[in-house]
């Protein structure tokens, strides 16, 4: 165990260029978080009100604790475990919040792998043209045949996870950034394109007052808690992930500016979602409905209405399979490098034994609509539970001891250091900002609104 700061003499795999960076910290923001949480969650929980709500939690919170884990990442240049243990000045454990990545890794995967397996399913699917039925009862029927068949469930979610550990298999350069570079300006491209259909039609307007109009009245503290878990979520952090990637970065590397791209970035993408999807379903007069059942049942209907709408809908499924596959990479590393780093296996055996712990780990919820359907925890699936204990409780908990950890164990001025890339960007006035919100603001306001929404105070 424990060979990760010394393998100094074998050069460690990185991002090679500075769009490299970027196109993989977006390619694990972006997911299936913008297509299949953000829009409905928006619109269900009250449009611009709950997208004021998500942006102060995303400016306030969100953004210092990426900004953190980045900078340690790439301080320690290690994976998770060993970068805190060798950053933390004290002998406190800061090391478990490594651990505890690893834990939410598993978690988020387990449920996140059924939902890209669908998506992948439903490539195939619209390929073929058999989901192409403008009957939203024939398209539920379909995904229902899909998600009940418990082999059918369980192959699908192999094969995601194969090719998944295919591309880490080579390496972080030539897999992750390699891949991550040629899907993203891709994914923008479709998604333009598909929003540009949907607004041109004519129910373009009540699809964006469903989205964007205030309702102030439906914030709730437990709604608070939902908009924050959705932006850790959403920028991956909380668990480590983007302090692993953060170990992969350049030394030259802008970390605050390139942490503000990829917010921005992974916003336009959710919105640009939303915009996509709600006008087509409110032109032809289908509810707005949240969850998989908007991805699967709603949108195959909508599509198969729009003129082309059978490309359409390939092109739909296939930017969905780009958007979850660059988020899936980021959340494999995570336990890949760490069994690799802290346990000496090689990166191969490393996936292969990541792979089939992941296999075990996500049948249950693959199962949880099938075989296990009956089995429920605290009146939740399998499925929801691992959905809802990762972003509302792992996550957060996650961001508040990342944040303590740089407030009052690393200090200011090892932070500015960091930052400032050991002084060559001017940026200290900055750093003191993100500072002062990571020592009092985030892990305070993170608090509060988990015990509050959590129904704990
Ligand atoms: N950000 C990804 C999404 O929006 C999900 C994710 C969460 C990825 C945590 C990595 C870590 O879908």
């Amino acid at each position: 165990m424990g060979q990760g700061t010394n393998s100094t003499a074998k050069k460690r795999d990185g991002f090679s260029s500075s769009f490299g960076v970027l196109a993989a910290t977006l390619g694990s923001a972006v997911g299936l978080g913008n297509i299949w949480k953000f829009p409905s969650l928006t619109g269900a929980h009250g449009g611009a009100g709950f997208l004021l709500v998500y942006l102060l939690s995303t400016l306030l919170i969100g953004l210092p604790v990426m900004i953190a884990e980045i900078t340690l990442g790439r301080k320690a240049k290690a994976n998770p475990i060993t970068a805190l243990q060798t950053l933390a000045p004290s002998a406190l454990p800061w090391w478990l919040i490594g651990a505890s990545g690893v834990a939410a890794a598993f978690l988020i995967l387990s449920f996140y792998s059924e939902v890209v397996a669908w998506v992948f399913a439903y490539v195939a699917k619209a390929l073929g043209g058999s989901i192409l039925s403008s009957s939203p009862e024939v398209t539920q029927s379909a995904f229902s045949a899909l998600i009940s068949d418990p082999l059918q469930s369980l192959l699908w979610q192999w094969g995601v996870l194969a090719f998944i550990g295919g591309i880490l298999l080579c390496g972080v350069t030539k897999g992750i950034e390699a891949i991550t570079k040629k899907l993203m300006p891709l994914l923008f491209l479709l998604l333009l394109l598909l929003g540009a259909v949907s607004l041109s039609l004519e129910g373009a307007r009540a699809g964006l007052a469903f989205l964007f109009s205030p309702q102030f009245d439906k914030i709730s503290a437990s709604v608070v808690l939902t908009a924050m878990g959705l932006a850790f979520f959403k920028l991956s952090i909380g668990m480590g992930t983007m302090m692993t990637y953060g170990s992969y970065f350049r030394d030259d590397q802008n970390i605050p500016a390139t942490a503000f791209r990829v917010m921005s970035a992974d916003l336009c993408v959710s919105l640009l979602a939303g915009i996509a999807i709600f006008p087509a379903v409110f032109t032809f007069g289908f509810e707005p409905s949240s969850g998989p059942s908007l991805v699967f049942i709603t949108i195959p209907a909508v599509f198969s209405q729009i003129p082309l709408g059978h490309g359409l809908m390939v092109v739909f499924f296939v930017l969905t399979a780009i958007a979850a596959t660059g988020a899936m990479l980021s959340l494999m590393e995570v336990p890949v490098v760490i069994l690799h780093e802290r346990f000496g296996l090689a990166r191969g055996k490393a996936t292969l034994l990541t792979l089939m712990l992941l296999i075990v780990a996500g049948s249950g919820a693959a199962l949880s609509h099938s075989t296990l359907a009956e089995f429920t925890v605290w009146n939740m699936s399998l499925f929801d539970l691992a959905d809802y204990l990762s972003s509302n409780v792992l996550l957060p908990a996650g961001g508040i001891f990342i944040a303590l950890f740089v407030g009052w164990s690393w200090g200011l001025d090892r932070f500015r250091q960091a930052v400032s890339n050991q002084g060559r960007l001017s940026n200290a006035a900055l750093a003191n900002v993100i500072f002062f919100l990571l020592r009092y603001v985030s892990p305070l306001l993170i608090l509060i609104v988990m015990l509050r929404g959590l129904g704990l105070i």
